[in-house]
């Protein structure tokens, strides 16, 4: 663990505050572990900046000593680069949590970085105005951490991800100085974009302390429906019709056949339909007039490609569909400590993943299963797998489900980034001249490597 002096302690301490410097056991505790449990750090200090002043003077002091920070929101994060598990210093962003008013002209909104996602969206919502980006974690995730990991969730289809909402940034590089373009400008070309690049970097290259974002039309009238399926690739035909036909569609979400049983368990609800199905699809179409003939007359269109409907159209109905996809996050977390694969693959290759990877994770650990559900709009498939008896699964099951991904032409991480857990895997879709672009950006924003420096890049081999 590294090392802090008595001096640099102070220094620190001087700079946050003693109540806002953290060391004690108990009190970072819940700063060193990750939301699943898998990732297990350690730290000397947790610091806790209130404002952009106080993170720039934070990390130009670590800088200067050498010592590593690691960056971290909502610490929601699921792989493992919210965490120090090399024993960095942990910076926190969740004291800047101010949101600026909305600019209703421009349909922005500036944001600090410690902001949660639910806090944005009612922040935002007395305008009609709605974050392009949601996902379950939103009371707890914060902006800042979104962009890092460029996080997706269930309007990808729609809005795109985190990078897609990113008007500008506010940042301090590893030298302790600040960038800050936050005019929100539409169009902008005066060369590189420094926010496109800052979304999906996971804390290697600066600490976002402020973002702007662009902002959509809040959609008021809302239809959801609940679809079954008798096999996989039946939900992947419908998905593909879906996104033809309905020209509001929001959301096009799945749930396979272990998953749904593991969340109506765990919601002590019955499978609303299509109980010996293989596949659910939870569709949602959104606009400011009532889209529910255009999501029916879709459905209708599919014909015998669905086993059975259900349709939710007030919030209380609609809620009642939507939980089994919201909860299985927390179903399987019950169930112990998942590996959780997040991947995307081409639309004619889903279906022979998603029947295939059972017998592929067997192969290498016989008593682990799999738990998948997912973005089906966006070819997104989340594999959680799980080891026997609550155990975590053979290491071995990454390799074989990430290579299976590879060889398929899909992408090893969809949504999620690679952190420290797929650091190792990043060869399987970037190519060793992609790898070495990436260590020049690297060192070229962070040359002495104090900032997040075991996250997303793999270590050089000797
Ligand atoms: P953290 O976990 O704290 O950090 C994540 C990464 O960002 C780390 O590498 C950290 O160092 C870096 N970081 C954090 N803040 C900053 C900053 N200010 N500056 C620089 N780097 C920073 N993700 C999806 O994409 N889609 C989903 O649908 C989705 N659903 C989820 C549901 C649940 C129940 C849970 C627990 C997680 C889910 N996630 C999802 C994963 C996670 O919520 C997102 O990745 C989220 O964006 C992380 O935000 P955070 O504030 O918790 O970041
Ligand atoms: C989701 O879509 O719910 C998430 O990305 C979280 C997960 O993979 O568990
Ligand atoms: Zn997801």
């Amino acid at each position: 663990m590294t090392v802090i002096n008595n001096a640099l302690f102070q220094r620190f301490e001087t700079i946050v505050g003693s109540s806002h410097a953290l060391h004690q056991d108990e009190l970072v505790a819940s700063y060193t572990t990750d939301w699943t449990g898998r990732f297990q750090g350690s730290t000397p200090l947790v610091l806790r900046p209130g404002t952009t002043d106080e993170v720039a003077a934070i990390v130009r002091v670590a800088n200067d000593a050498g010592i590593a920070l690691v960056p971290q929101g909502g610490n929601t994060g699921l792989v493992g680069g919210s965490v120090p598990l090399r024993g960095e210093v942990v910076l926190s962003l969740l004291r800047l949590d101010a949101c600026e008013p909305v600019d209703i002209l421009a349909q922005q909104v500036t944001l600090e970085a410690g902001v949660t996602l639910a806090q944005a969206q009612s922040h935002v919502s007395p305008f009609d105005l709605a974050v392009g980006v949601d996902l379950a974690a939103r009371d707890s995730c914060t902006i800042g951490g979104m962009i890092a990991t460029n996080a997706g969730g269930i309007n990808v289809l729609r809005y795109g991800p985190m990078r897609d909402q990113l008007l500008g940034v506010e940042a301090v590089m590893a030298d302790g100085s600040v960038i800050s373009h936050l005019e929100g400008l539409e169009k902008d070309n005066t060369g590189y974009h420094l926010p496109g690049l800052l979304a999906g970097s996971e804390g290697s290259l600066a600490v976002i302390t402020k973002a702007r974002l662009r902002l959509h039309p809040h959609l008021e009238e809302r239809c959801s429906a609940m679809l079954a399926f008798n096999s996989v690739q039946d939900a992947v035909r419908a998905t593909a019709q879906l996104r033809r036909s309905v020209l509001d569609l929001q959301a096009v979400e799945v749930i396979f056949r272990e998953a749904m049983d593991l969340v109506s368990t765990y919601i002590s609800t019955s499978i609303p339909i299509g109980s010996d199905g293989s596949a659910w699809l939870l569709v949602e179409a959104a606009s400011s007039s009532d889209p529910t003939d255009q999501l029916a007359d879709a459905i209708d269109q599919l014909g015998a490609l669905v086993s059975d409907v259900a349709v939710g159209r007030d919030s209380t109905s609609r809620a009642g569909l939507w939980q089994f996809r919201e909860k299985i996050t927390e179903a399987i977390a019950t169930q112990g400590t998942p590996h959780k694969l997040d991947v995307t693959l081409p639309a004619s290759q889903l279906a022979e993943f998603v029947t295939k990877i059972p017998e592929i994770i067997s192969r290498v650990d016989s008593g682990a299963t799999a738990v998948m559900f997912g973005h089906l709009g966006d070819g997104n498939v989340h594999v959680n797998v799980l080891g026997e008896g609550g155990l975590e699964p053979h290491e071995a099951v990454e390799s074989a489900v990430l290579n299976y991904v590879a060889q398929l032409g899909g992408s090893i991480s969809a949504e999620h980034g690679i952190g420290t857990a797929k650091k190792e895997f990043l060869h399987l879709n970037r190519s060793s001249d992609e790898v070495a672009i990436f260590r020049a950006i690297k060192s070229s924003f962070d040359p002495k490597g104090t900032l997040s420096p075991n996250t997303l890049i793999p270590p050089e081999q000797q």
